[in-house]
């Protein structure tokens, strides 16, 4: 039994869905403060097997150690976490409290029940502003925000656990930005008010809930002045989770890119959901956002190596897959 902390959420109903048609079984854990239950009924119903949904909250110490006994679990994916880069600077104890010890208590709870294996979702956004690219795991770390030091911290403590007790198996998986969604339209990422990310921003535009996209910039040293990100698809991101927790076979601290290695620009994402949503995406030119980077993208080879993992989906069927779900439930889950 593995179970997914934060499961409810965009990528934890994902990862659920990987893990369930595989032939795992799961158990999902959310306090629901970011995601909607109607996930993961849709998840079941998607793929045809059940599996168990907890609302408890990864702080409780005594509410994960009862799940995890009583369910009989062997290994946790981690995802469970407040994620909103500026929110972070401006509420950043919160962020600490609920990333940082919300993680400590779960590790206190995996200890006692004897758990050892642990798959961590990490950021790319650990690397700060780019030395050089394309970032590879050896890359210097620096975060720039509160959001980002909770995902290095963590990276962190975990290396010290390993250091402690050499039998845990850890999994730390440094996400570049996961767009797109299930290809059935029924599970996909459902932002709570107007979205900070661009993916997301740019279906809103298309289906005319937002008037027009602000471009934060368009004077970066990039070939058409607009930054240039490493999207992966989410079902790529959480195919990876599954290969690496079959990878944990031996204990040790494992630290992997989950990303395409490509990198597109701003106005890319823009033409290409517009070909395949055939809606205009209207935009206007803005400042930069601040903490903004020009480029980022990663280095896979690692994942591709250790895993025999790789992305498959291209930016083409990450914005067609994205639309499929923002046409089929423009309220998100609230209309379910
Ligand atoms: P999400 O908000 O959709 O999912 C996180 C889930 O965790 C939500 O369902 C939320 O309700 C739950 N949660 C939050 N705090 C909790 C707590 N204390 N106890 C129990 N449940 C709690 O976000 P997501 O995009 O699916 O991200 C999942 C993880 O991946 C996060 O840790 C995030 O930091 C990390 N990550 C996300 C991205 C991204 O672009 N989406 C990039 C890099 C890393
Ligand atoms: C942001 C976070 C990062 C987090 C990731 C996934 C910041 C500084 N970084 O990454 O920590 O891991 O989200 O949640 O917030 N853009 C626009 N207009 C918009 C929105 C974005 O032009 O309305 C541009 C940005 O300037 C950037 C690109 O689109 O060049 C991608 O932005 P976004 O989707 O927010 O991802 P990141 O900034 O890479």
């Amino acid at each position: 039994m593995i179970l997914v902390t934060g499961g409810a959420g965009y990528i934890g109903s994902h990862v659920c869905m990987a893990l369930l048609d595989a032939g795992l079984d799961v158990v999902a854990l959310d306090n629901l403060s970011n995601s909607n239950q109607a996930s993961l009924q849709r998840v079941q119903s998607l793929c045809g097997r059940s599996l168990v949904f907890r609302h408890a909250d990864i702080r409780n110490e005594e509410a994960i150690y009862d799940i995890l006994r009583a369910c009989g679990v062997s290994a946790v994916i981690h995802l469970a976490g407040l994620k909103a880069v500026g929110d972070s600077s401006v509420r950043p104890m919160t962020y600490y409290e609920n990333n940082v010890l919300g993680t400590m208590r779960l590790i206190s709870a995996m200890r006692k029940a004897h758990v050892k294996t642990l798959v961590f979702s990490s950021s790319a956004t650990v690397y700060g502003v780019p030395t050089y690219l394309p970032l590879d795991e050896q890359h210097p770390l620096g975060p720039t925000n509160p959001y980002g030091r909770t995902k290095l911290f963590i990276e962190e403590m975990l290396k010290d656990l390993y250091r402690s007790d050499d039998e845990w198996r850890l999994g730390i998986l440094r996400y570049f930005n996961p767009v797109g969604a299930h290809e059935s339209g029924l599970i996909g990422e459902d932002p709570v008010g107007v979205p900070n990310n661009l993916v997301p921003f740019v279906a809103q535009v298309a289906i005319g809930k937002q008037e027009k996209l602000k471009i934060c910039g368009n004077d970066y040293d990039t070939p058409d002045g607009t930054g240039i990100r490493d999207y992966i698809h989410v079902v790529d991101l959480a195919s990876g989770h599954l290969s690496v927790l079959s990878h944990l076979k031996q204990p040790g601290v494992l630290t992997l890119n989950l990303g395409t290695g490509n990198g597109n620009s701003v106005l890319e994402v823009i033409r290409t959901f517009e070909a395949v949503s055939g809606r205009p995406i209207p935009y206007e030119i803005g400042e930069r956002r601040a903490g903004d980077v020009a480029i980022c993208y990663a280095d896979p080879t690692l994942a591709g190596e250790t895993l025999g993992w790789q992305s498959t989906r291209s930016l083409a069927q990450m914005c067609a897959d994205h639309w499929r779900w923002q046409l089929n439930n423009p309220c998100g889950y609230r209309g379910t």
